[in-house]
């Protein structure tokens, strides 16, 4: 029996997390260490504190498959429920001595004749670098978590305060603020609305809006929320579009057998029926043109009619994962609330000057512009065999690619969570990761039973399915012409297929087909050891 091989796993969100406790639950696997950036456990769910932050996924489908939680408050919990969910279950699973915090991947290189990754790390606190090895590597640092904030002429010139919808300002006092808002995503519309309730008369919020989102209104039969029967048998509503669950529903949970993991399928399932909106066929057109009128129907009741054509998206419904809200539309009737279409050119000492020459005062400003998605696993330098780059690699393929979102020809022993082609469109991450996760353990297990050294992707293997998941991608509604952060822009001109990194397909296929493509995956025998 030969040393038990160590499992570095770089990130401790959601995934880097349910990947450790995968590899003791299924693998049996206790030789791992997780090295984290910042200084706590819950990724998006640490670093995302500004008010209003929750998720838009049931949470009891929006949890681990493996920690069923019965007593979540609400269908849509905070952040701070969120964090303390995924705090406790890395404390049941003792996952926590596993952690060395502060710590942050800047390479990785595999050594062929050892196979082994040599990686380096730096100290966020001290700034020293330090180096371990290890047979294998996981990357689950996410995609959503380096901000992007757009370089505006002046901007160091502004002297109020400057901050990004995932690093609020904690000490930031909004009463009495001018505060401008750039961006409005689905970070900035859970957010504007509790501003605009705590600016105060003497505050405003003055918002810039580049484009329109498909806002879904949190109703009963919306598609994101629960069924009407389940809600008015089992909840109890609040005002918010948020039901609470009753203390009645959550003993059911808890004692009935299989009742959570039935609500958990109905969840799934209701979120899964949203995939055939994406298709550009008949049906899917059907779907979105039900979307496009309740979006329309629910700008044209709820928000103010001076704002009616900057709301309305002019792209297909669902080409940018749409927004939910209770709030959004209602706040902007506030006289507080200024909603502008007005590009921001110019940021003054204390003010932001727009396109066409106007001057906003501004004593904060708060960019909502979302994230560097563009490069993955950025700015990590990864060398695999012969010392290929791994984001060369990519370039030269217009785009990252990698067999089934999760490994990549050329770089043994090296899983990404959350990786090209995996995000979803209107899906759980979490129930995508845990799929992305099982796959590695599997992948995994001659390896640290002993009988491999290490395991990669045949390129023939990748190429087969990267052009199966390019063809389908095709037909889908994100290839009708939209900006989001699931795209790869820069590529859309020039590449054969543009969508290298759009979201939705494979979560689709795993929740559709998880059976039959494990068992596709087996007979292919896509993978060699070595
Ligand atoms: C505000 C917000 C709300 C969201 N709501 C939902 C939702 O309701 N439903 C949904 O399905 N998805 C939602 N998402 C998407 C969300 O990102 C995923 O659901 C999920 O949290 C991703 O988890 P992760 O572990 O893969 O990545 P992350 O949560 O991003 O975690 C990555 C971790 O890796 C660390 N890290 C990064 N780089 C390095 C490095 N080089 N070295 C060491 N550590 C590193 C980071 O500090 C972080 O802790 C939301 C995203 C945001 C921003
Ligand atoms: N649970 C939830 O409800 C929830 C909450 C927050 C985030 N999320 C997840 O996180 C993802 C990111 O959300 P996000 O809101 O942080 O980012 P985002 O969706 O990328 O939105 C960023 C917004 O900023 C705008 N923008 C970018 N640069 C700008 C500029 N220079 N001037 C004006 N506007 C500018 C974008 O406009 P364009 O649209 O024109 O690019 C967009 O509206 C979401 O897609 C979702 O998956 C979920």
């Amino acid at each position: 029996m030969g040393q038990s091989k160590e499992v570095i796993i770089i990130g401790a969100g959601i995934s880097g997390l349910g990947m450790a406790i995968q590899l003791k639950r299924l693998l049996g696997h206790d030789n791992f260490t997780i090295y984290e950036k910042s200084d706590n456990i819950g990724g998006t769910w640490w670093h995302n504190r500004y008010p209003g932050c929750a998720c838009d996924i049931p949470s009891h489908f929006y949890s681990y498959s493996f920690a069923l939680k019965y007593d979540w408050t609400t269908m849509f919990p905070g952040r701070d429920e969120l964090h303390q969910y995924f705090f406790s279950v890395a404390e049941k699973y003792d996952i926590l001595p596993h952690c060395r915090f502060n710590a942050m991947c800047v390479s990785l290189v595999w050594d062929n004749l050892r196979s082994l990754w040599n990686c380096t790390f730096q100290d966020t606190i001290s700034g020293e670098t330090f180096k371990k090895e290890a047979p294998v590597v996981v990357s689950a640092i996410g995609t959503l978590d380096r901000p992007y904030i757009p370089n505006i002429e002046g901007s160091e010139s502004f002297q109020g305060e400057v901050f990004h919808s995932a690093r609020w300002n904690d000490s930031f006092k909004p009463e009495g603020k001018k505060i401008v808002v750039l961006g409005n995503g689905a970070s900035a519309t859970q957010f504007v609305p509790e501003l605009v309730k705590d600016v105060g008369p003497q505050g405003s919020v003055t918002q810039f809006v580049r484009s329109a989102h498909w806002w879904t209104k949190r109703v009963s039969n919306s598609f994101i929320t629960c069924h009407r029967p389940i809600r008015d048998a089992s909840l109890s509503r609040s005002t918010q579009g948020n039901p609470k669950y009753s203390e009645r529903f959550k003993l059911v949970l808890k004692h009935v057998p299989f009742a959570a993991k039935v609500y958990r399928i109905i969840l799934a399932w209701q979120l899964e029926r949203v995939f055939s909106s994406f298709y550009m066929n008949s049906n899917g057109a059907a779907m979105r043109q039900k979307i496009h009128d309740a979006t329309y129907s629910f700008i044209e009741s709820d928000a103010p009619p001076q704002y009616h054509e900057i709301l309305k998206p002019r792209y297909e419904p669902g080409c940018k994962r749409r927004v939910n809200t209770a709030s959004y539309m209602v706040c902007l009737h506030s006289p507080q609330m200024i909603l502008t279409d007005n590009s921001v050119v110019k940021v003054g000492p204390d003010y932001v000057e727009t396109k066409s020459g106007d001057r906003h005062v501004a004593d904060a400003i708060i960019y909502a512009t979302g994230f560097q998605t563009q490069k993955w696993l950025f700015p990590m330098q990864i060398k695999g065999i012969n010392g290929q780059d791994l984001h060369q690699v990519w370039d030269a393929a217009s785009g990252a690619e990698a067999y089934k979102g999760t490994v990549v020809s050329g770089f043994p022993n090296f899983f990404i969570l959350y990786g090209p082609n995996a995000a979803t469109g209107q899906h759980s991450v979490i129930f995508h990761s845990e799929c992305q996760i099982n796959y590695s353990c599997r992948l995994l297990r001659p390896v640290l039973k002993g009988k491999a050294d290490s395991i990669m992707v045949k390129l023939e293997a990748q190429q087969q399915d990267l052009s199966w998941v390019h063809d389908k991608l095709k037909h889908l509604v994100f290839n009708s012409g939209c900006q989001s952060w699931i795209l790869f822009q820069e590529f859309v001109d020039f590449a054969p297929f543009p969508l290298r990194n759009v979201n939705g397909l494979l979560s689709h296929v795993f929740i559709t087909s998880i059976i039959v493509l494990e068992t596709i995956n087996c007979i292919s025998n896509p993978m060699v050891t070595i």
